[in-house]
């Protein structure tokens, strides 16, 4: 799986394009199957405050998917809204997404990851390492979702060092509005 991995690597939404993609697999992904009653707004706040990283996971340059990494407190991440393209799903890009995304988290100093799952996805963060629990977020569980985390072994970059979009220099910069 190692080997795998190097061919992905979790990209920061900058350009016009980036931020079409990211808003057209989220619409898709997320709220059209999960979420139908609510409505999707890419203009949200959180989108673009300060500590929220809104990335794209790519293999060999095509984008896949969609996450948001939150910075929380000291030690904390939280993974928002993670979506694979529909028609791409279970093929391993999730999990190569959460291995990227914990990595970079990991790179700023955090120690665990708070994610809160959609009843529909939980077996795939248990399947991932993820665990109910005390975890901490910003705010309570949003309603109709189930809180998740997972602590982040010390030895978590050294594994799997060779993924690219590691490097401080790739990820986690501030992103930038259409
Ligand atoms: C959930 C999601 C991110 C997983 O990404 P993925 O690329 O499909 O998952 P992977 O291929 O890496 O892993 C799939 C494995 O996870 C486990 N899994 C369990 N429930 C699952 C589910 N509802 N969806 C996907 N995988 C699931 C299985 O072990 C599965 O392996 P299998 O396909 O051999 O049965 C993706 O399917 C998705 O975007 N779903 C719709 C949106 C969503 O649920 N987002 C999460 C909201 S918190």
């Amino acid at each position: 799986m190692a080997d795998a991995l190097q061919r992905y690597r979790l990209q920061p939404v900058r350009s016009s394009r980036e931020w079409a993609a990211y808003h057209a697999i989220r619409r898709d992904a997320i709220f059209a199957s999960l979420l139908p009653n609510q409505v999707y707004d890419e203009h949200d706040p959180d989108e673009f405050a300060p500590g929220h990283f809104p990335h794209l996971p790519l293999r060999d340059g095509e984008v896949l998917g969609t996450v948001r990494i939150d910075l929380i407190g000291k030690s904390a991440a939280a993974l928002r809204l993670i979506g694979i393209r529909p028609d791409v799903q279970r093929q391993g890009h999730g999990h190569a997404l959460l291995k990227l995304a914990e990595e970079a988290a990991r790179a700023r100093g955090k120690a665990e990851i708070v994610i809160n799952a959609h009843p529909s996805s939980l077996d795939f963060y248990l399947a991932n390492g993820y665990r109910g629990g005390e975890w901490a977020d910003r705010g309570p569980i949003p309603s109709g979702l189930v809180r998740v985390g997972k602590r982040l072994p010390r030895q978590n970059i050294a594994q799997i060092g060779g993924v690219r979009g590691a490097g401080s220099g790739t990820v986690l910069k501030p992103s930038q509005t259409p």
